[in-house]
């Protein structure tokens, strides 16, 4: 089947959703519900409801758009990202998986293909943690991963709860009715940018995601003695941000002295207290990501991080407390669906490399309730989560493209 992808098309979309941001181009901040992400969710439906999908929205605001297939009781193929973006980031983190996943359904229809099973994109609430510190929200309800209460009940920085938020941004409805049940997709395949420079590297267009990574986010509050900058002499201190320092660089060395590559530990976010340039800082919090390819060695990385606070609490009179935001167990992807993206490279004559995915995704939670996979395009210098990233309209087309096809093949 002869399709065609528009590629200017999907770039005008890609920069048109990049419009709304709350800061200027190039970066993008575009957190879950704010003005700007609820602007943002308009303008897809729209595009959605033009391609002639049928939309739906559940209580967190996961939004699904299906193509209503020829024999619409069978489990549809669903296909789909995020649109939310962490602050100055970039364009394409999980645009292009909407965005492709739209362009494919119109190539298909513009083929005259009509599916069996239906398709259906779905846009995934709250993919970055960057708002109630828990990353995936909309795909961790919908398969189940994530408790209700606990999710209703999860804040943001000005104290909001979920529950407010997204009742506010005009989604209603039980938590528990977000839960799907495995085998309401026949199977889930996500399109998205490498943010990695393997594909670029090896000159490789095409990836086919065989597994993805485990993550885990660690909250750690570290309580000392605050006081006068100038008054407090250096012996007997108990400086919690010094503190906080040394447990940062022991989280770094757990992670380079595991001996494998695929071990990752980074503190993204330091809050100190009081946050005075003359006043010894008596509380700080460090969120820490921890990931890797194999659980057990994430664990371990968990427990030996956590020992060193320990050791920094007992050396500096100071407390300690942390908390397991989540630690999740890495995805093995569905041989049904790599299978049917490796099968289409081979019919395009593309080639493609199997590979794993160090970032999470909704994919991660999709493949507890279906057979799920992933297909990476890269992304110049595997640059992300940066205004600089950027992915070629080519690249982009031809990640469309061979959604389309497998999409087609997974759907008779
Ligand atoms: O952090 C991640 O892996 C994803 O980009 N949210
Ligand atoms: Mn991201
Ligand atoms: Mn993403």
């Amino acid at each position: 089947m002869k399709l065609n992808i528009d590629a200017d098309r999907i770039t005008a979309e890609l920069d048109t959703l990049a419009g709304f941001s709350d800061v200027a181009a190039p970066a993008v901040t575009r957190i879950v519900f704010s003005p700007v992400d609820m602007q943002a969710r308009a303008w897809l439906k729209q595009q959605c409801a033009a391609a002639g999908l049928a939309l739906r929205e559940d209580a967190v605001g996961n939004t699904f758009a299906r193509w209503t297939g020829s024999d619409p009781a069978l489990p549809a193929v669903a296909s789909g990202s995020h649109i939310d973006a962490i602050p100055h980031s970039g364009r394409y983190d999980g645009t292009v998986g909407v965005l492709g996943m739209l362009a494919a359904i119109r190539a298909l229809q513009g083929a005259g293909y009509r599916p069996r099973r239906s398709i259906e994109l779905i846009h995934f609430t709250s993919e970055e943690p960057t708002r109630f510190g828990l990353g995936c929200l909309g795909s961790r309800l919908m398969s189940g991963t994530l408790e209700p209460e606990r999710a209703a009940s999860l804040t943001d920085s000005q104290g909001a709860t979920l529950d407010e938020v997204r009742a506010a941004a005009g989604f209603p409805g039980a938590f528990h009715s977000v839960q799907l049940a495995p085998g309401f997709y026949h199977a889930f395949v996500e399109l998205h940018i490498e943010q990695g420079p393997l594909l670029e590297r090896t000159q490789v267009p095409l990836g086919v995601v065989t597994a993805i990574a485990a993550p885990a986010t660690l909250n750690i509050e570290i309580e000392g003695e605050g006081g006068h900058a100038g008054a407090v002499l250096m012996p007997g201190r108990r400086d919690a941000f010094t503190a906080a320092c040394e447990i940062a660089l022991a989280a770094e060395a757990t992670a380079r002295s595991t001996g494998a590559i695929d071990s990752v530990a980074t503190v993204g976010v330091c809050d100190v207290f009081p946050g005075a340039v003359n006043s010894i800082p008596s509380r700080v919090r460090l969120t820490v990501d921890v990931r890797d390819i194999d659980e057990e060695r994430r664990d371990g990385m968990l427990a030996n991080i956590w020992a060193r606070c320990e050791a920094v609490a007992a050396a500096r009179r100071i407390t300690v407390r942390c908390e397991v935001l989540n630690a999740d167990a890495p995805a093995q992807c569905s041989p049904l669906v790599t299978e049917a993206l490796q099968a289409v490279c081979g019919e395009l004559q593309l080639p493609y490399t199997a590979m794993v995915s160090r970032a999470y995704h909704d994919s991660l939670f999709m493949s507890r309730i279906a057979p799920a996979a992933m297909l990476f395009i890269p992304c110049r210098g595997g640059v992300s989560h940066r205004p600089d990233e950027f992915a070629a309209p080519a690249d982009v087309a031809r990640g469309a493209l061979v959604l389309a096809h497998a999409l087609a093949r997974l759907a008779e």
